[in-house]
Protein backbone atom coordinates (compact mmCIF):
# COMPACT_ATOMS: atom_id res chain seq x y z
CA UNK A 1 0.00 0.00 0.00
CA UNK A 2 1.23 3.26 -0.97
CA UNK A 3 1.39 6.37 1.35
CA UNK A 4 -0.33 9.38 -0.41
CA UNK A 5 0.55 12.33 1.24
CA UNK A 6 -1.62 15.28 -0.26
CA UNK A 7 -0.70 18.87 -0.03
CA UNK A 8 -3.12 21.52 0.01
CA UNK A 9 -3.55 25.43 0.52
CA UNK A 10 -7.35 26.33 0.74
CA UNK A 11 -10.98 24.97 0.21
CA UNK A 12 -10.07 21.24 -0.24
CA UNK A 13 -12.54 20.19 -2.93
CA UNK A 14 -10.01 17.73 -5.20
CA UNK A 15 -8.85 16.67 -1.71
CA UNK A 16 -12.63 15.38 -0.99
CA UNK A 17 -12.66 14.15 -4.24
CA UNK A 18 -9.58 12.13 -2.96
CA UNK A 19 -10.72 10.96 0.33
CA UNK A 20 -14.05 9.92 -1.58
CA UNK A 21 -13.18 8.22 -4.50
CA UNK A 22 -10.46 6.48 -1.19
CA UNK A 23 -13.42 5.16 0.52
CA UNK A 24 -15.65 4.16 -2.04
CA UNK A 25 -12.48 1.75 -3.25
CA UNK A 26 -11.63 4.14 -6.21
CA UNK A 27 -7.94 4.34 -4.95
CA UNK A 28 -6.34 0.59 -5.69
CA UNK A 29 -2.87 0.45 -3.70
CA UNK A 30 -2.46 3.47 -1.94
CA UNK A 31 -4.17 5.42 1.40
CA UNK A 32 -4.33 8.86 1.99
CA UNK A 33 -2.46 9.08 5.28
CA UNK A 34 -1.38 12.36 6.11
CA UNK A 35 -2.79 16.03 4.65
CA UNK A 36 -0.33 19.02 4.61
CA UNK A 37 -1.25 22.46 4.48
CA UNK A 38 0.68 25.86 3.93
CA UNK A 39 -2.17 27.68 5.60
CA UNK A 40 -3.41 27.15 8.87
CA UNK A 41 -6.88 28.47 7.82
CA UNK A 42 -7.58 26.42 5.16
CA UNK A 43 -10.75 24.72 4.64
CA UNK A 44 -9.06 21.64 4.00
CA UNK A 45 -7.55 20.68 7.09
CA UNK A 46 -11.68 20.50 8.46
CA UNK A 47 -11.90 17.81 5.77
CA UNK A 48 -8.84 15.96 6.62
CA UNK A 49 -9.49 15.76 10.89
CA UNK A 50 -13.41 14.52 9.64
CA UNK A 51 -12.06 11.99 7.31
CA UNK A 52 -9.94 10.70 10.28
CA UNK A 53 -6.63 11.93 8.65
CA UNK A 54 -3.21 12.83 10.18
CA UNK A 55 -3.14 17.11 9.51
CA UNK A 56 0.36 18.81 9.80
CA UNK A 57 0.00 22.62 9.08
CA UNK A 58 3.17 24.05 7.81
CA UNK A 59 2.64 27.90 7.07
CA UNK A 60 4.43 29.59 4.28
CA UNK A 61 4.47 32.66 5.87
CA UNK A 62 6.60 31.73 8.66
CA UNK A 63 9.62 30.86 5.82
CA UNK A 64 11.31 33.61 4.23
CA UNK A 65 12.23 31.51 0.87
CA UNK A 66 10.96 29.13 -1.29
CA UNK A 67 14.43 27.63 -0.64
CA UNK A 68 13.68 26.92 3.10
CA UNK A 69 10.20 26.36 3.04
CA UNK A 70 10.36 23.44 0.56
CA UNK A 71 13.36 22.23 3.39
CA UNK A 72 10.59 22.21 6.04
CA UNK A 73 7.59 20.32 3.48
CA UNK A 74 10.64 17.77 2.74
CA UNK A 75 11.74 17.03 6.16
CA UNK A 76 7.55 16.30 6.92
CA UNK A 77 7.67 14.41 3.40
CA UNK A 78 10.74 11.72 4.82
CA UNK A 79 8.86 11.75 7.76
CA UNK A 80 5.67 10.70 6.70
CA UNK A 81 7.20 8.13 4.15
CA UNK A 82 5.28 9.10 1.24
CA UNK A 83 5.39 7.51 -1.55
CA UNK A 84 2.74 9.57 -3.68
CA UNK A 85 2.52 13.11 -3.17
CA UNK A 86 -0.33 14.88 -4.49
CA UNK A 87 -0.66 18.65 -4.86
CA UNK A 88 -4.10 19.46 -4.49
CA UNK A 89 -4.82 23.37 -5.07
CA UNK A 90 -1.14 23.83 -3.09
CA UNK A 91 -0.45 27.25 -3.96
CA UNK A 92 3.25 27.53 -3.47
CA UNK A 93 5.65 26.69 -5.87
CA UNK A 94 8.33 24.03 -4.49
CA UNK A 95 12.08 24.54 -4.38
CA UNK A 96 14.18 21.47 -6.66
CA UNK A 97 15.48 20.33 -3.19
CA UNK A 98 12.02 18.36 -2.92
CA UNK A 99 10.79 17.65 -6.98
CA UNK A 100 14.46 15.83 -6.83
CA UNK A 101 13.75 14.15 -3.77
CA UNK A 102 10.50 12.97 -5.79
CA UNK A 103 11.01 12.56 -9.07
CA UNK A 104 7.58 11.27 -10.97
CA UNK A 105 6.12 10.75 -7.80
CA UNK A 106 4.86 14.56 -7.14
CA UNK A 107 1.39 14.98 -9.06
CA UNK A 108 -0.28 17.96 -9.42
CA UNK A 109 -3.65 19.46 -10.52
CA UNK A 110 -3.68 22.58 -12.87
CA UNK A 111 -7.15 24.15 -13.79
CA UNK A 112 -6.06 24.37 -17.69
CA UNK A 113 -4.75 22.50 -20.43
CA UNK A 114 -1.00 23.04 -19.95
CA UNK A 115 1.18 23.95 -22.29
CA UNK A 116 -2.19 27.05 -22.07
CA UNK A 117 -2.76 29.38 -19.33
CA UNK A 118 -0.14 27.58 -17.11
CA UNK A 119 3.31 28.48 -15.27
CA UNK A 120 4.10 31.14 -12.58
CA UNK A 121 1.36 33.59 -11.56
CA UNK A 122 -1.28 31.60 -12.77
CA UNK A 123 -3.04 29.79 -10.17
CA UNK A 124 -6.75 29.38 -9.27
CA UNK A 125 -9.03 31.73 -10.52
CA UNK A 126 -6.48 33.58 -12.28
CA UNK A 127 -6.29 31.09 -14.67
CA UNK A 128 -9.82 30.80 -15.91
CA UNK A 129 -9.77 34.78 -15.56
CA UNK A 130 -6.84 34.87 -18.69
CA UNK A 131 -8.58 31.78 -20.24
CA UNK A 132 -11.86 34.09 -20.52
CA UNK A 133 -9.77 37.04 -21.39
CA UNK A 134 -7.99 35.10 -24.04
CA UNK A 135 -11.86 34.05 -25.69
CA UNK A 136 -10.66 30.40 -25.75
CA UNK A 137 -13.84 28.20 -26.95
CA UNK A 138 -12.30 24.92 -24.82
CA UNK A 139 -10.34 24.78 -21.10
CA UNK A 140 -10.34 21.93 -18.80
CA UNK A 141 -7.65 20.50 -16.25
CA UNK A 142 -4.21 18.82 -16.57
CA UNK A 143 -2.99 16.13 -14.47
CA UNK A 144 0.60 16.01 -14.42
CA UNK A 145 3.87 15.18 -12.51
CA UNK A 146 5.95 18.11 -11.22
CA UNK A 147 8.81 18.17 -11.73
CA UNK A 148 11.79 21.44 -11.38
CA UNK A 149 9.98 23.99 -13.82
CA UNK A 150 6.28 25.21 -12.57
CA UNK A 151 3.37 23.08 -14.92
CA UNK A 152 5.83 21.85 -17.09
CA UNK A 153 6.23 17.91 -16.00
CA UNK A 154 4.89 15.10 -17.77
CA UNK A 155 1.04 15.26 -18.63
CA UNK A 156 -0.46 12.11 -17.12
CA UNK A 157 -4.71 12.79 -17.85
CA UNK A 158 -6.30 15.77 -19.09
CA UNK A 159 -9.98 16.59 -20.02
CA UNK A 160 -12.55 19.38 -21.68
CA UNK A 161 -15.40 21.35 -21.07
CA UNK A 162 -17.07 23.77 -23.42
CA UNK A 163 -16.82 26.92 -22.64
CA UNK A 164 -20.41 29.30 -22.78
CA UNK A 165 -21.02 32.84 -23.75
CA UNK A 166 -21.95 33.66 -20.50
CA UNK A 167 -19.38 31.87 -18.32
CA UNK A 168 -17.69 34.09 -15.59
CA UNK A 169 -14.13 32.82 -14.06
CA UNK A 170 -15.87 31.09 -11.05
CA UNK A 171 -18.72 29.19 -13.45
CA UNK A 172 -15.60 28.25 -15.36
CA UNK A 173 -13.84 26.78 -12.62
CA UNK A 174 -16.86 25.08 -11.32
CA UNK A 175 -17.83 23.41 -14.49
CA UNK A 176 -14.06 22.50 -14.06
CA UNK A 177 -13.34 20.88 -11.08
CA UNK A 178 -16.78 19.10 -11.42
CA UNK A 179 -16.49 17.47 -14.50
CA UNK A 180 -12.42 17.16 -15.03
CA UNK A 181 -10.95 17.78 -11.76
CA UNK A 182 -12.33 15.86 -9.00
CA UNK A 183 -12.94 12.97 -11.61
CA UNK A 184 -9.22 12.73 -13.14
CA UNK A 185 -7.08 13.67 -9.93
CA UNK A 186 -8.58 10.51 -7.94
CA UNK A 187 -8.09 8.09 -11.44
CA UNK A 188 -4.52 9.75 -11.99
CA UNK A 189 -3.66 8.73 -8.16
CA UNK A 190 -5.21 5.34 -8.33
CA UNK A 191 -3.69 4.49 -11.56
CA UNK A 192 0.26 5.73 -10.13
CA UNK A 193 -0.51 3.27 -6.87
CA UNK A 194 -1.48 0.69 -9.40
CA UNK A 195 2.05 1.26 -10.92
CA UNK A 196 0.02 1.64 -14.40
CA UNK A 197 1.75 4.49 -15.45
CA UNK A 198 5.38 4.98 -17.18
CA UNK A 199 7.68 7.33 -18.27
CA UNK A 200 9.61 7.48 -21.23
CA UNK A 201 11.82 10.22 -22.85
CA UNK A 202 9.95 12.57 -20.29
CA UNK A 203 6.77 11.70 -21.41
CA UNK A 204 3.96 9.74 -19.26
CA UNK A 205 2.02 7.18 -20.83
CA UNK A 206 -1.01 5.24 -18.58
CA UNK A 207 -1.84 1.78 -19.33
CA UNK A 208 -5.63 2.00 -19.58
CA UNK A 209 -5.72 -1.11 -21.57
CA UNK A 210 -5.98 -2.98 -18.07
CA UNK A 211 -9.77 -3.86 -16.95
CA UNK A 212 -10.95 -0.06 -15.97
CA UNK A 213 -13.78 -0.11 -13.63
CA UNK A 214 -11.92 3.17 -12.38
CA UNK A 215 -13.59 4.82 -15.61
CA UNK A 216 -14.48 7.90 -15.06
CA UNK A 217 -14.96 10.55 -18.35
C1 LIG B 1 -8.33 23.95 -8.15
O1 LIG B 1 -9.08 24.45 -9.21
C2 LIG B 1 -6.93 23.58 -8.61
O2 LIG B 1 -6.90 23.07 -9.91
C3 LIG B 1 -6.25 24.93 -8.56
O3 LIG B 1 -6.76 25.56 -7.42
C4 LIG B 1 -8.06 25.03 -7.10
C5 LIG B 1 -8.01 24.50 -5.70
O4 LIG B 1 -9.28 24.09 -5.28
N1 LIG B 1 -4.82 24.76 -8.49
C6 LIG B 1 -3.98 25.63 -9.03
O5 LIG B 1 -4.32 26.65 -9.58
C7 LIG B 1 -2.51 25.25 -8.89
N2 LIG B 1 -1.75 25.88 -9.93
P1 LIG B 1 -9.48 23.13 -4.01
O6 LIG B 1 -8.66 23.69 -2.84
O7 LIG B 1 -10.96 23.24 -3.73
O8 LIG B 1 -9.07 21.75 -4.39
Amino acid sequence: MKNIVVLVSGGGTNLQALIDAEKRGGIKGGKITCVISSKAEAFALERAITAGIAAVVIPRKDYYSAKTYSEAILAELQKQNADLIVLAGFMTILDECVTKAYPYRIINVHPALIPSFCGEGYYGLRVHEAALEYGVKVSGATIHFVNEKADAGAIILQGTVDVANGDTPESLQRKIMENVEWKLLPKAVSLFCEDRITVKDGKAYVDLETNDDNKCS
